[in-house]
């Protein structure tokens, strides 16, 4: 599923991004672009985020 249209990020994607050592927001920003643009995934973006650390 899309968390971020703006530019084509999924949770898997972010999963992904966890596993690799994204912690943060700020991380997944710089490295996918999540959030960067409208803002309106941040959000869910950090659901997902807290999601993937609790299953790591
Ligand atoms: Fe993520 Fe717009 S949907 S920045």
């Amino acid at each position: 599923m899309y968390v971020c249209i703006c530019h084509a990020v999924t949770d898997k994607k972010i999963n992904q991004a966890v596993n690799e050592g994204v912690q943060t927001m700020r991380e997944l920003r710089s490295c996918l672009g999540v959030g960067s643009q409208c803002g309106k995934c941040i959000c869910h973006a950090q659901q997902v985020l807290q999601e993937a650390h609790q299953v790591k």
